[in-house]
């Protein structure tokens, strides 16, 4: 596509008190952010606020995760991504979409105090080597690249503009890579939450507009 939104899920319980991966639902100020993001796709994306008459067929990605599904529940008349076999792996006996968040393996649903405290020597080697870190029994950075390259080449492919509701590690991949940052950078970029990123991508290069819906 020649544009490429994105955005985090709205505040989940979790990232409420501090806890990676898991799967819970949003809470309260996460729904406001998906009426928000609701309103911004019909207005801005499908460009019912100029009165075009048609609105612009938009393109929605989300992960299998409660919180993203939620997240773009108030999105008019999304065309989803097919979810077919290719974008799934299996994980430590549970099924991954290609989209869903970096897996914390052993650390999963922890806070990050805990992580320090229960298994200190993982703390350290992760912050040494954020992008080839993987976590026991979980994932690296560089394993979740390896999972979004499909997804990446079919960004590549879509006339329509693309809107992903996802997730911060797996946004900051497909960020970097889009914008042409360097791998190593990708681990330590800011995606704030209640944001949308709007990259255009044009023949000069990648130009980058971010609008804070809730505040
Ligand atoms: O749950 C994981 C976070 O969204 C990614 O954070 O890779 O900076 O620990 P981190």
């Amino acid at each position: 596509p020649h544009t490429v939104y994105m955005s985090r899920h709205g505040q989940s319980e979790y990232n409420k008190i501090g806890r990676i991966g898991g799967d819970s639902d949003i809470t309260k100020d996460g729904q406001e952010y998906a009426k928000a993001l609701g309103k911004y796709t019909f207005e801005v994306i499908q460009g019912n606020s100029e009165g075009l008459g048609k609105p612009v067929k938009c393109r929605l990605w989300t992960s299998s995760l409660r919180r993203t599904v939620q997240t773009a529940r108030y999105i008019p008349r999304p065309v989803l991504h097919d979810k077919d076999g290719s974008t799934w792996k299996q994980m430590d006996g549970r099924r991954m979409h290609g989209l869903d968040e970096i897996f914390a393996g052993i650390c999963d649903g922890m806070t990050y105090q805990e992580i320090s405290e229960r298994y200190p020597d993982e703390f350290v080697l992760r912050k040494e080597n954020k992008l080839s870190y993987r976590y026991p029994r979980g994932e690296s950075y560089l394993d979740v690249i390896s999972r979004l390259d499909p997804l990446v080449q079919e960004i590549e492919s879509y006339r329509e503009p693309l809107l992903i509701v996802g997730h911060q590690g797996v946004l900051r991949l497909i960020y970097a890579y889009l914008v042409g940052r360097p791998r190593e950078e990708a681990p330590s970029l800011s995606i704030p939450l209640n944001t949308v990123i709007k990259l255009d991508l044009l023949t000069e290069g990648v130009r980058e507009t971010r609008t804070e819906l809730l505040t």
